[in-house]
């Protein structure tokens, strides 16, 4: 399988991003063509490392490429002041020059964090992300949002860069957990719910197969949601408008995760599709889809094993009132509003800022109380 390769179109900033199986092996002929000297500093954390850094490195070898390695701590904890300090200087004691490239090796924490500390280091240096999780490969790795948490919240202190190049090696997805594959997959539906009726419906003939393995399928999956992603940004890099239509899921989302404790009771792409599923059954209840549109969204999810229930997620949650505080939190606000992603149909998403409270207030409601609450 040759790699794929789809190209973000914004003007001098333009990248590719290569999606194939066998690019880390070949990274070094990848990322040489980016270099003013054969030399790279590469970010990565401890998990990473044991699986894919001694590859990296002698692919990078094999091109004449020296490369610093600096190995962080594996999750979210990693994203925040300390991390960034340890990475910026880091990279100045790699004596990383103003035209060099750091190549951030991760998942979404890694690639947030490597992407913001090369937007700071020396006013700004190139970076190269090798993203190694599907929800990373599918969304955090493309579109040059890079940031850190602060105790405020989550993505607070950021910039806009944008990567030299994104190289997504399907390989490396292989060596996922299964609930971290997953909740990735939970991005992936979300570019099909969102704008893509066909791609929803191929997840559905193929979600099963991609899940169990099919090197093929999955690198289609990914080509296919970076695509969206790539039109998207392209048209609205900085989110004045479209791209908000990326969010689908994340209020909801955003709100589940914080009343978790951002613990492993519920990771982000779950909280994802969990989001997305009550979108849908918001859009239902206000009347602009058909009930069988948040009942087709659910039985898909349902399929693939991902929750759809806030009422299942381990240990509890607070009730509607404390989860609509969290929304409101939500840098997503504008103007005081809630906004929402919603859709007219599977495909067909809008964003809108005038969602009655209440609606959403009796949605949680029925949502906390599980099926059982529901008369199901
Ligand atoms: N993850 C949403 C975006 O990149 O805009």
């Amino acid at each position: 399988m040759t790699p794929a390769t789809v190209e973000v179109a914004l003007g001098a900033r333009s990248y590719a991003v290569r999606i194939g199986p066998g690019l880390i092996a070949r990274a070094g002929d990848e990322i040489a063509p980016l270099l003013h000297r054969p030399r790279v500093a590469v970010v990565t954390d401890a998990t990473v490392a044991a699986l894919h850094l001694p590859a990296l490195l002698a692919a990078l070898g094999r091109a004449g490429i020296e490369a610093t390695a600096l190995t962080l701590p594996a999750g979210e904890a990693t994203k925040g002041w300390e991390g960034l300090r340890a990475c910026v200087e880091g990279l100045l004691e790699a004596k990383v020059e103003r035209r060099d490239v750091v190549v951030a090796l991760g998942g979404g924490v890694i690639g947030d964090l490597a992407g913001f500390a090369a937007a700071i280091l020396r006013r700004g240096v190139r970076f190269v992300q090798l993203p190694t999780t599907l929800l990373a490969q599918v969304d955090s790795s493309v579109g040059g949002k890079t940031g850190i948490n602060t105790a405020q919240g989550k993505n607070l202190v950021g910039a806009f860069h944008q990567p030299a190049l994104v190289l997504a090696d399907i390989d490396v997805l292989a060596s996922l957990p299964p609930r971290d594959f997953l909740a990735g997959y939970g991005e992936v539906v979300k570019y099909g719910l969102l704008g893509d009726a066909a791609f929803f419906a191929w997840l559905e003939a193929h979600g099963p197969a991609l899940a169990a393995g099919d090197a093929g399928l999955r690198a289609e999956a990914v080509r296919r949601s970076v695509a969206m992603k790539a039109a998207i940004v392209a048209r609205d890099e900085t989110e004045e408008g479209e791209r908000a239509l990326l969010n689908l899921g994340h209020t909801f989302g955003h709100a589940l995760e914080a009343a978790t404790g951002y613990s492993d009771r519920l990771l982000h792409g779950e909280g994802v599709a969990m989001g997305c599923a009550l979108a849908f059954a918001l859009s239902a209840r206000l009347g602009l889809c058909p009930q069988e549109v948040p009942s087709r969204v659910q039985a898909h999810l349902r399929a693939m094993g991902l929750r759809c229930d806030p009422a299942a997620i381990p240990g509890g949650l607070p009730g509607p009132e404390a989860l609509m505080a969290l929304m409101a939190q939500d840098k997503k606000v504008r103007d005081g509003r809630l906004r929402f992603v919603l859709a007219r149909d599977i495909g067909a998403a809008f964003v809108a800022d005038d969602v009655p409270p209440e609606a959403v207030r009796a949605l949680l409601a029925e949502a906390l109380a599980g099926p059982a609450g529901r008369g199901a």
